[in-house]
């Protein structure tokens, strides 16, 4: 089953086309990587589906139903979930307190929204750190919290923006391990991350974008042997070196 489509997208800001006729799929149950260049349109994407910004042209499906234009509570509430690239805690709150705030999409009673809050608290291994204010957390910390609010809404489908940015090899690979789980729960993961090595090895196929469009799309030996991939991404490097 398809669960997320993009359909000939196009987002402008002002002037600037972010993202260029972009279609693609999700289905059940895959780990798709979305990968490409910084400022190549992946956060632009996420905006799109979870309904921050609604694009200039195209259409967007989930679950079979239309979701470009709807509001940010009705997409999550459908069942799509995302993680922001800079965190966002709710900073003066508790850990726990945090992950209620997703916890009370589903329950309206407390004791069931706090069941809930505990058993994603030990899915993202913060068990223990309930009572911490957010902004007390390590990075690492604080990019557990960011899933664990996103999960706690009982997503059918997970974008995650850059989970992995900025962690030692071992937080990555703690939340590779994350993240495999997830999706062995049956949560459909579509995932930006910078990390090759993560991406290619958690991916069941991966979506290159560059300067706002589709350039490949394959399983990860597929992408990885793709030359104009590698050359997107040697272009970057010739400006981070400039
Ligand atoms: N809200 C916004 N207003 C104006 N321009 C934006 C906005 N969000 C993103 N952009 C621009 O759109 C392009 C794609 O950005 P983004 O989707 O964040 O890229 P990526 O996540 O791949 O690094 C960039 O040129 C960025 O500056
Ligand atoms: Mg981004």
């Amino acid at each position: 089953m398809i669960l997320l489509e993009y359909r000939g997208v196009a987002k402008d800001y002002g002037g600037l086309r972010a993202i260029d006729d972009v279609s693609f799929r999700v289905e059940e149950g895959e780990i798709v990587g979305l990968i490409g260049p910084n400022g190549a349109g992946k956060t632009t994407l996420f905006e799109l589906a979870s309904g921050f910004q609604r694009p200039t042209r195209g259409e967007i499906w989930f679950a079979g139903k239309r979701i470009d234009g709807l509001g940010t509570p009705v997409i999550c509430a459908m069942g799509l979930a995302r993680t922001f690239q800079v965190v966002r805690p709710f900073g003066e709150m508790t850990v726990l307190e945090n992950v209620l705030v997703g916890a009370f999409l589903r329950s309206r009673h407390a004791h069931a929204a706090r069941t809930r809050a505990a058993s994603v608290l030990k899915d993202v291994q913060m068990t223990g750190r309930d009572a911490q204010i957010a902004r007390t957390l390590t990075l690492a910390g604080r990019k557990r919290l960011e899933v664990a609010k996103a999960l706690a809404t009982a997503p059918r489908l997970l974008l995650l923006d850059e989970v992995m940015a900025g962690l030692t090899r071992v937080e990555t690979a703690e939340i590779m391990a994350m993240v495999r789980d997830v999706r062995q729960s049956g949560i459909t993961i579509l995932m930006v991350e910078h990390n090759m090595h993560a991406v290619m090895a958690l991916s069941d196929r991966v979506v290159v974008l560059h300067h706002g469009r589709k350039i490949c799309e394959g399983t990860p030996a597929e992408v990885g042997a793709n030359s104009g991939v590698v050359e997107a991404y040697l272009g970057e490097r010739e400006i981070r070196d400039a």
